[in-house]
């Protein structure tokens, strides 16, 4: 065989060998390419070196160096193949544990909630333990004990969520029976019934949750909203207590600027009775109501079984959304359920 084809043979080993071995993509496929060119038994450097006994004296120095080389250049190929298939992967395809994670959204809680949270613990320094009672009540916790007797407007069906319920009476014709029908709580007072009726005096309690009212909604009332009842049961209570209470109440949530009045007013439950307003600004020219409040009257506590010769009491109640509404200067009461995100990332 002549030199020119042995030579041509060797470069055409080297391009398919350098070529198997920077195609391998793996180590499998990596070694099953060292076996095929360079396998000490059946490679085809092994068959070219059966033929290099072919060349003549003055080819075999050529072609043994030729032949050298090329081994050297595709063993070296492999070599190098070798080190980059073991390398570990660039960090842009492998996992990074020393990377931070992806960040899961973290909610906040709705305003409302911070609020009552925030009154419950106020309530707490003042020695008042939170109490609770059901949203769908019976005409006895919801008027009857409270001294509204079945013909009082405030008993008007037009003016309450009365349940459908089987058992209930006619409420279109308000003629609802006070012992099965039920009703979505129009207020808070309801708790101190349940309270009263289950413990002896004295008695210092507060109870948040939601009362419901077939309002027209608007930019300050809602069908639904939130009602703080506060009940002090003890001998000796005065009307300067309860003024007290809801000062330092008002003060503690909104800082000292905030002045409390009372009006004369009339609630069946209370004797005497009082609404009480809050200044909306530091002129006190603006005022706005935020709840009711007197003394409890002695029919109510007849009604749980307390003497009245014995004990006394005042009890209050408080919208907590105007609260809410001051202190963040919200316009419109409707924002609290329309559970847009803009607003409710402000809190
Ligand atoms: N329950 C009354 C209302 O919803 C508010 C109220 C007034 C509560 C006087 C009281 C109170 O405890 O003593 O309008």
């Amino acid at each position: 065989m002549s030199s020119g084809s042995l030579i041509a043979q060797l470069d055409a080993f080297e391009q398919a060998a350098l070529a198997a071995i920077r195609g391998a993509a793996d180590a499998a496929a990596l070694e099953a390419a060292r076996i095929e060119f360079l396998g000490a038994r059946q490679g085809k450097l092994r068959d070219l070196q059966a033929l290099l006994g072919t060349a003549t004296r003055e080819e075999k120095p050529v072609v043994g160096r030729r032949f050298n080389e090329v081994k050297q250049v595709v063993s070296n190929e492999l070599d190098a193949r070798g080190r980059v298939l073991s390398r570990p992967r660039r960090p842009d395809q492998a996992v990074d544990v020393t990377l931070p994670g992806p960040r899961p959204a973290i909610g906040r809680r709705h305003p409302l909630t911070q609020t009552i949270l925030e009154f419950k613990d106020i309530m707490g320094r003042f020695g008042f333990t939170v109490a609770d009672g059901p949203e769908v009540e019976d005409e006895w916790h919801n008027f009857e004990a409270l001294n509204i007797p079945a013909d009082h407007p405030a008993r008007d069906p037009l003016d309450n969520f009365f349940l459908a319920t089987a058992a209930a009476g006619d409420p279109q014709r308000g003629t609802a029976n006070s012992a099965t029908s039920r009703l979505l709580r129009s207020q808070t007072s309801t708790v101190q019934i349940r309270v009263m009726e289950s413990n002896p005096p004295p008695i210092r309690i507060c109870s948040v949750g939601r009362v419901y009212r077939p309002d027209t909604i608007d930019a300050t009332h809602s069908c639904m909203f939130h009602q703080m009842e506060g009940l002090l049961i003890a001998p000796g209570t005065t009307m300067a207590q309860l003024k007290t209470v809801l000062r330092l109440f008002a003060q503690a949530y909104l800082g000292h600027d905030v002045t409390i009045r009372f009006r004369p007013s009339f609630f069946p439950f209370t004797e005497p009775s009082v609404e009480v307003d809050m200044s909306w600004d530091s002129t006190g020219s603006r005022w706005l109501e935020i709840g009711g409040a007197g003394m409890v009257d002695p029919n109510v506590l007849r009604a749980v079984g307390y003497d009245p010769e014995q004990v006394t009491g005042f009890a209050f109640g408080l919208g907590i959304e105007r609260f809410c509404m001051r202190r963040h200067q919200v316009p419109d009461i409707r924002y609290f359920t329309n559970n847009d995100l803009r607003f409710l990332r402000q809190f």
